[in-house]
């Protein structure tokens, strides 16, 4: 079954969250605006509210995260569920524990909503099979695949700075090949209707057929792919998931594909300058940049709160409801 049928209900409600792919315009945009509705909270001396009180949330990463797994967790305590953290280390998973059953297990508990991460490529979509009815599976991450809310969280960066998506210049820098950051944000980029989305890197680090997979422009020269651009999204080298020998150093990288002082000046003069973290100073970009006044980079981890509110809360289903 396709992500789209299997992360969306016969009234065309979002049932889980897996991928970017197969949500329209309208999803996306509803996600923004109810993110946006819960932005205020965080100002507030109780920054709570009902919707979730009385649900379960359970927080799986067997992948280390920082931003995303404490985002959900404040996320999920914001909307009042109970939140579960497992230690994947000294969980049942050590000894040999199937995936199937540790959410059967779960599910025994009366989790309502696992929040999922894992350095193999689909296994969201594996437990959104297999889920009970009534039981909603969010993606934080899937191994080169996709990381949905990260991408909606840098749609709603953007939609703050920039307002309308429409004749934005987006470039993409770095390790595209290793990416499901880049994957996510280049759905997400075309399905609101930028003007242009270019990815910029070396010929390595890029799928091969770029250009007709993906849907963008594509450039060997960061000079070249940051003119004129209205957002740049810097990424970090994946170093874990490169097999060979796919660059000379990290210091050549820099040399030819880092964001400096310089090269930014070649961008829209209000560019604004994003990374989903965690950054290699000195790799991708330089500290004068990272925490320069054109920077965004901490302001996508705060909205990382409003949209996992968001994502959580449109897609938890009445417990018993089928679907
Ligand atoms: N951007 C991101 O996914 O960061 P973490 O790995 O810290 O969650």
């Amino acid at each position: 079954m396709s992500a789209a049928n299997l992360q969306l209900d016969d009234n065309n409600k979002m049932r889980h969250f897996l991928s970017i792919e197969g949500l329209s315009r309208e999803h996306l945009i509803r996600i923004l605006d109810t993110a946006e509705s819960f932005l205020n909270l965080s100002d507030r001396s109780v920054k709570k509210v009902p919707a979730l009180r009385g649900k379960a949330v359970a927080n799986l990463f067997f992948e280390n995260s920082t931003r995303t797994r404490t985002t959900f967790e404040l996320a999920a305590k914001r909307l009042s569920a109970d939140v579960l953290n497992l230690n994947i280390d000294t969980s049942a998973t050590t000894k040999g524990e199937s995936l199937l059953d540790t959410l059967r297990n779960l599910e025994a508990m009366h989790v309502d909503m696992f929040v999922i991460r894992h350095s193999e490529s689909g296994t969201a979509h594996f437990f959104a099979r297999h889920a009970q009815p009534g039981v909603s599976i969010i993606n934080a991450g899937d191994g080169q695949h996709a990381h949905p809310t990260q991408a909606m969280l840098d749609m709603f960066t953007i939609r703050q700075h920039k307002g309308d998506f429409t004749p934005l210049k987006v470039a993409i820098i770095g390790d595209i090949l290793h990416s499901r950051v880049a994957r996510s944000q280049i759905l997400a980029l075309n399905t609101l209707g930028v003007s242009e989305v270019r990815v910029v890197g070396p010929k390595t680090l890029l799928p091969i057929d770029t250009r007709e997979s993906l849907g963008v422009h594509v450039f060997h020269d960061i000079e070249e792919g940051i003119t004129d651009a209205d957002v740049i999204i810097m990424l970090r080298l994946q170093k874990e998931r490169m097999t060979g020998a796919l660059l000379p150093s990290e210091h050549e990288f820099f040399q030819r594909y880092g964001l400096t002082e310089s090269r930014l000046k070649l961008a829209s003069p209000d560019a604004i300058v994003m990374h989903p973290g965690p950054i290699n100073r000195g790799v991708e970009m330089e500290t004068v940049v990272a925490d320069g006044k054109q920077s965004v980079i901490l302001q996508q981890v705060s909205y990382g709160i409003a949209i996992r509110m968001a994502i959580l809360s449109m897609t938890m289903q009445p417990r018993g409801e089928t679907s």
